[in-house]
């Protein structure tokens, strides 16, 4: 019998798409969220129907009756994330784990369990709680901090992930974080270039509004064709410049960075002046408009996390809500190979 999976926190569905590609024998016999933009993507991708729930009204009862053997969640990161308040198990936003963590235990069908949340939840005493919850379950448990670039992909995104399972340990050590995949073969493969994930003919929506250009260039992460990285893109992508993701040049390294040095050069040449020429800016502005800086688009974001192709968002989902779901699921690549690791007999 193959893999009965109840995908928790499901957002857009990236552990559905996950469970695809470890190529697994069994399905997602459901899958919950309470965001109801978010399920409506899940639905018109994946054709299935997601629960709007809330998980804290999630019983034993429900699991077992589902059948559940495998769970995989991303529970909220806010309560962790080094930008918020850390406020941990104090934050209503971790309830839902809190209750998960009593039901685990209570849940006997369930098997296997794969959670990914942000790098900090190791630290955290949601975290704590976690791994009680799986010992006083029965599970053997392993944790990890992964980033798709270990995996060949040219994005980076540190999360954390803990896989557990019951039925055997793992072959390799616990009590520690691993910071790579165990005993994986020192493969030699580079990650791809950014060139492999763009899209043709990108529609000028895209382009880094002028304001944006004038005043927050010197923040941003410009990225090249060639090159093969790009930061971590959050859900304020594109709403906000600093840390919430690369912006891309279809230039190369050289040639924008004769630009920058024009620009620079016009700074220095104004610096005394408090409000300068409305012709100084205007040159500056121009030289700037020549590096023909866009934002990643949307499909382009997914492919970064390694989405497939058929994944797509339904015509009525505005970018912004694109970029901010998109913003908070996970790497499809990454959780992949980890449940492929969490099956595996061999290790
Ligand atoms: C980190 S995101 C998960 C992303 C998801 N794995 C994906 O691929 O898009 C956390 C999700 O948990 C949902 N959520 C938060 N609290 C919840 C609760 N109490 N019950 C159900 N869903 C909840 C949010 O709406 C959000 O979509």
């Amino acid at each position: 019998m193959g893999f009965r999976v109840l995908e928790l926190f499901s957002g857009i569905g990236g552990m559905h798409y996950a469970f695809k590609y470890a190529q697994l024998d069994g399905n997602i016999v459901a899958a919950m969220d309470v965001n109801t933009v978010a399920n409506a993507v899940y639905n018109f991708a994946l054709n299935c129907h997601v629960k709007t729930r809330n998980i804290q009204s999630l019983s034993e009862k429900e699991v077992s009756k589902l059948g559940a053997t495998m769970l995989l969640m991303s529970p909220p990161c806010q309560p962790h994330t080094r930008q918020g308040l850390q406020r941990d198990t104090e934050d209503k936003r971790s309830d839902a784990l809190t209750h998960l963590c009593t039901l685990i235990p209570q849940c006997e069908t369930l098997q296997y369990i794969l959670m990914e949340n942000v790098k900090g939840f190791e630290c955290s005493q949601a975290r704590n709680q976690f791994v009680e919850a799986l010992e006083k379950a029965g599970f053997y448990w392993r944790e990890f901090i992964l980033t798709p670039t270990q995996f060949n992909v040219p994005n980076t995104r540190y999360r954390y992930y803990c896989i557990a399972r019951k039925t055997k340990d793992f072959a390799f050590a616990g009590g520690k974080i691993w910071e790579e995949m165990p005993e994986s073969p020192s493969t030699e493969q580079s990650v791809s270039q950014i060139s492999a994930i763009l899209e043709d003919n990108v529609s000028c929506e895209y382009l880094v509004p002028d304001d944006v250009l004038t005043k927050r260039v010197l923040v941003m992460d410009i990225i090249h064709p060639t090159q093969n990285r790009s930061m971590c893109f959050t859900k304020g992508y594109t709403h906000y410049t600093e840390g919430t993701g690369s912006a891309f040049t279809p230039l190369s390294k050289e040639e924008s960075h004769r630009i920058f040095e024009l620009v620079k050069e016009i700074d220095n040449n104004n610096q005394d002046t408090s409000s300068s020429s409305e012709d100084v800016r205007q040159r500056r502005l121009d030289l700037l408009r020549q590096i023909k800086l866009r934002y990643f688009t949307p499909r382009e974001v997914a492919r970064l996390m390694s989405f497939p192709e058929e994944f797509a968002f339904p015509p009525e989902t505005t970018n912004r809500q694109k970029y901010r779901l998109l913003g908070n699921s996970i790497n499809v690549k990454v959780v992949g190979e980890l449940i492929k690791l969490l099956i595996a007999t061999k290790q």
